[in-house]
């Protein structure tokens, strides 16, 4: 059914996995991912931007997670990702969301308390979960010097007084992971020794991990190879990922590997049969390719598979 990430979040901190949340925009993306969570009996979180509503209309999205949780057996949460103020916060709430993430993370630390603790008394009311963000989600590389990322990075004794304060259920902190497909300029480096401390001032509270598209390389090259240009693409190496589910992360969130699985199929299938124009002989290879990539990521790297 369609249920919170209450229940998820706690196996999967006792279990030292992470929960994989990945970002719909269209059938094809949520029906891959489903097919894959279906298939490893794994427990799911499908998230919405305020992007893909304005793309896909959010009653479309919400009437195909409804047809995902009916054609399954999956218990999938369905979450708001990086809702920007209160009031997309309460449509989502009010539109049958179960878990909405109000992110304040721009603002100043007493102002970004003040606007997540309205949106968890909100949602609460309504038994929804709320995500807030605390840090600057930015990659190393993009600091101009170490000054600079620390103070963007979550600082541990004040993400213990926010999720104090705010009530928040879960809590994204910033370790050096970025959005996107370019996250690291250099060797990838991830803050753990922070990561360590905000788990070990937070027992028990699940953490989120943003910007974790690990960019596989296979697909950067097909893109490449069948004319795309997205030189020096660079992620989040798995092992990282596998590594942070251990302390307290317990939701991992992917967008930008599904775009470069969907992509670099497509790309592959236009070149190399230039007669195809039925959008049903490219986005079916586009979906398997989400479906296969998602498999993965459940089984060999979150450790979700398996834990419906
Ligand atoms: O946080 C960013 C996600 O990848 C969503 O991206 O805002 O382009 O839908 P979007
Ligand atoms: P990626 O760009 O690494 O896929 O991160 C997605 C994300 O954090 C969505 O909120
Ligand atoms: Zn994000
Ligand atoms: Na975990």
């Amino acid at each position: 059914g369609l249920v919170t990430s209450t229940e998820m979040f706690k196996k999967a901190y006792e279990g030292k996995y992470a929960v994989g949340a990945f970002n719909v925009n269209d059938m094809e993306i949520i029906q891959g991912i489903v097919e894959a969570a279906q298939e490893e009996q794994a427990p799911l979180i499908l998230q919405v931007s305020a992007g893909a509503r304005k793309y896909a209309n959010p009653v479309y999205l919400k009437k195909l997670v409804e047809a995902a949780v009916e054609t399954t057996d999956l218990d999938i949460c369905l979450h708001l990702d990086h809702g920007a103020d209160f009031e997309i916060c309460k449509s989502c709430v009010d539109g049958g969301f179960t878990s909405v993430m109000i992110d304040g993370s721009k603002y100043p630390f007493e102002e970004n308390i003040a606007l997540t603790k309205k949106v968890a008394d909100y949602a609460h009311d309504h038994g929804v979960v709320v995500e807030a963000e605390l840090g600057k989600l930015a990659g190393i590389e993009d600091a101009v010097n170490v000054g600079d990322h620390e103070a963007s990075f979550t600082d541990p004794d004040e993400a213990v007084e926010f999720v104090e304060r705010t009530g928040c259920d879960s809590l994204a902190i910033t370790i050096g992971t970025s959005h996107g497909a370019f996250k690291f300029k250099g060797t990838p480096k991830l803050d753990f020794p922070r990561l360590e401390k905000i788990s070990g001032l937070l027992p028990g509270y699940p953490l989120v991990l943003h910007g974790s598209s690990s960019v596989p390389k296979e697909f950067v090259d097909l893109c490449n190879q069948y004319g795309g240009a997205i030189p020096g693409a660079q992620g989040v190496p798995e092992d990282m990922l596998r590594e942070a589910a251990k302390w307290g992360v317990c939701k991992i969130n992917i967008d930008t590997d599904l775009r470069l699985a969907m992509t670099a199929s497509i790309r592959k299938v236009f070149v190399e049969q230039p007669q195809v124009f039925d959008p049903r002989e490219y986005l079916g290879p586009g979906r398997a390719a989400i479906k296969a990539m998602v498999a993965h990521k459940l089984k060999d790297v979150l450790g979700c598979a398996g834990k419906l």
